[in-house]
């Protein structure tokens, strides 16, 4: 039997606040939450929507040491923009809050403080990576060194980039810390970890067991988890930014950021309903959502469940209803490669189109596997549905009675049989969207919604009222009596995926917000009814407005393939002395005479005047250059290499050339002529 709830308490992962949000985040979190919630409302239903900045956490840190700042001032930058971002979207978040903020410092070092209080972390001492120079533990993305598995020398502690493998900071060969450059040192340190292995039991009862409803890729990735077993998990690092340990003995050690950030709903909660929180967060007829990336699942099925419960007054979540992942036109959205579809940008694109990305995300949202945003889908999506089928259903509705009607409601006279049998095909909607919003399968449901559009599109093409005007004004009245009433369904169906749809058609039609329970009721809007000023729901997209989009990527993919050109050129060699540098004798010489090395098809032979003598000089630049284009050329040399026999030839020297992206050779030239002989440095 399924429970009954008295309210729905609704978060939403709260994004790291280290960069702006793009479509992935919208697709997979924050669409399908604002989606159930506007749904729950206009059911009339008490419901919270949760949301929030996470502030803490290692990159940030990282991000704030590259831009020369602090770690405040980059969450104080992008915790803005963010907000804004969902505000312009939409996404009507009951609360919008940090976790930087005091109350949740507060609440989430209270919170670890009954847990250890209650006993429930188990302490322990651990070797780990300390900088000396910078007097700091290191983050494992603080440590670099070579892979021990594919040799890239620029691996991280966690992580080689190059291919892919996870990494301990041990495994690293040469590490060295990212702060200072120092080789780091074992040092032993004290963390409190959260014995996940003592939770396991229940944990695999209440999910495998209690929850098999739960979306398959969601119940499927904790299956994994359960049966490879859990361990007990740090709860604490060493690290100056994020919430204090608060223990005498814990100084310098902050509450690990996935233990502070799902407090963080918590605490946005407090902040918001300071008197009645816990009745959202403690009592069993309270069914707690949390709507999620694919990437946090562990942590909201099992960590953070594991401490709910180990705190013992609170509720567990009865759903996660967690989304895979959206590519951009076959790529992997990445923040640090660019390669997103920023929001704030976007609307600078297609100002007041909030809701066209919010129908392509939602249609395209990837439920179940991973999807593609392209930017012809968008366009097409645009025009051949919400331009083609919607917005000129609504829009010949209204312009239709502004012709015959005088912009009034007009009379239903007597229903035909095709009239019943498109009212009957509304009857049933209701109970399907709701099925699928109850579900959490917001595509299908906004295809169903869709689908009322798309019979009163076809109501009116078969019905034709602008043919039977000359003829029989009381079927034109009917006809689009009915279609208003649909128009006003419209604006009920489509309220949670496009509110600002529904809100124009609402304008439209002069009426104000209809609840859930009228979706279906044909008779919404009385005869006589003055209906408002028309105008266009969507817009035609244009190619080229597609085409700008699609130039914008590939100029970021030119960006980075010159960016990954520039990574592959060899990393900077170890710093030297300037005495080394100066044991280095590199002069200037004229070519007096080039040849090629016979049978060798890479060398030339120089003579060169080098304001002292002749001297003769094998370099591997035949591919590059013809002999004779070279003589009289002034070159670069290193004068006191010692000299060897290449090719039976003794070489005194080598010729300096620089080595192009794509492997070619270019000799170095001083800019204006020199005497021969003159030193470089
Ligand atoms: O993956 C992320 O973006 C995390 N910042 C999500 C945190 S969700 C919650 F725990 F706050
Ligand atoms: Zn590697």
């Amino acid at each position: 039997m399924t429970k009954k709830y008295k309210r729905t308490l609704v978060t939403s992962a709260l994004p790291y606040a280290n960069g702006p949000v793009h479509i992935g985040h919208m697709a997979g979190v924050y669409i399908p939450a604002d989606i159930y919630v506007r749904y729950l409302r206009l059911k009339g239903e008490d419901v919270l929507f949760i949301g929030g900045s996470d502030e803490h956490g290692v990159p940030i840190t990282i991000r704030a040491k590259k831009e020369n700042t602090t770690p405040q001032a980059i969450v104080d930058k992008y915790h803005e923009i963010i907000k804004k971002s969902f505000e312009d979207f939409g996404i009507s978040f009951d609360v919008y809050s940090r976790t930087s903020s005091d109350i949740h410092k507060k609440t989430a070092s209270d919170f670890f403080k009954k847990l250890y209080d209650k006993g429930e972390f188990e302490e322990q001492t651990s070797e780990q990576y300390y900088d000396e120079e910078a007097q700091m533990f290191l983050a494992d993305r603080y440590i670099m060194g070579e892979c021990p598995r594919c040799g890239n020398p620029d691996a991280y502690g966690d992580q080689c980039e190059s291919c892919g493998s996870s990494l301990n900071p041990t495994d690293l060969i040469n590490p060295r810390s990212t702060i200072s450059g120092s080789a780091p040192v074992m040092r032993e340190t004290k963390h409190w970890y959260l014995p996940l292995d003592k939770h396991e039991a229940w944990l695999r009862q209440w999910i495998l067991e209690d929850h098999k409803e739960w979306k398959s890729n969601v119940y499927g990735q904790c299956k994994s988890w359960l049966d490879t077993g859990l361990h007990p998990r740090a709860v604490s690092r060493d690290l100056d930014w994020g919430v204090p340990i608060p223990l005498p003995e814990a100084k310098g050690k902050v509450l690990y950021v996935w233990f502070d950030a799902p407090i963080g709903y918590i605490s946005n909660t407090i902040e918001l309903l300071p008197d009645s929180w816990e009745t959202w967060w403690k009592s069993e007829d309270t069914k707690l959502v949390h709507f999620i990336g694919k990437d946090n699942i562990v942590f909201h099925c099992i960590v953070f469940p594991a401490m709910l419960k180990a705190d013992g007054s609170y509720i567990l979540p009865e759903n996660v209803p967690a989304n895979e992942f959206l590519n951009l036109e076959g790529d992997k959205i990445s923040t640090s490669r660019n390669w997103a579809v920023w929001l704030h940008e976007y609307l600078e694109d297609f100002p007041g189109k909030s809701d066209v990305l919010r129908y392509v995300l939602t249609a395209n949202a990837p439920e179940t596997k991973d999807n593609d945003f392209t930017w012809k889908d968008f366009q097409a999506r645009n025009n051949n549905e919400l331009v083609a089928i919607f917005g000129n259903f609504v829009n010949r509705a209204l312009v239709l009675t502004q012709k015959y009607f005088d912009n009034k409601v007009p009379a239903c006279g007597e229903l035909t049989d095709y009239d019943k049998e498109t009212i009957a095909e509304f009857k049933n909607v209701k109970e399907t969207i709701e099925n699928y919003l109850g579900n959490y399968r917001f595509r299908d449901a906004l295809k169903e919604a869709m689908n009322l559009a798309r019979i009163g599109n076809k109501y009116l093409a078969d019905t034709e009222p602008w043919k039977l005007a000359k003829t029989d004004m009381e079927r034109v009245a009917t006809i689009l009596n009915l279609s208003l009433q649909i128009t006003a369904n419209l604006a009920i169906a489509f309220e949670p995926f496009l509110p600002d749809s529904s809100k124009k058609i609402l304008q439209f039609l002069n009426t104000n917000n209809f609840g859930w329970h009228q979706l279906g009721n044909t008779a919404l809007l009385p005869a006589g009814h003055q209906l408002g000023e028309a105008s266009l729901l969507f817009e035609k997209i244009e190619d080229e407005t597609i085409e700008k989009q699609v130039q914008k990527l590939l100029d970021t993919k030119k960006a980075n393939a010159e960016e990954e050109v520039k990574i592959e050129t060899a990393p900077q060699k170890a710093n030297i002395e300037f005495d080394d540098f100066g044991k280095i004798d590199i002069r200037v010489g004229t070519i007096l005479e080039c040849q090629k090395v016979p049978k060798t098809d890479k060398l030339l032979q120089f003579l060169i005047d080098d304001g002292m003598k002749k001297r003769t000089i094998i370099s591997g630049i035949a591919a590059f250059y013809n002999p004779e284009e070279l003589v009289g050329k002034q070159v670069c040399f290193i004068a006191n290499l010692a000299p060897r026999k290449l090719r039976g030839i003794l070489s005194e020297g080598m010729i300096l050339s620089a080595e192009n992206s794509d492997g070619s050779l270019a000799l170095i030239q001083p800019i204006k002529e020199v005497k021969p002989g003159s030193q470089v440095g």
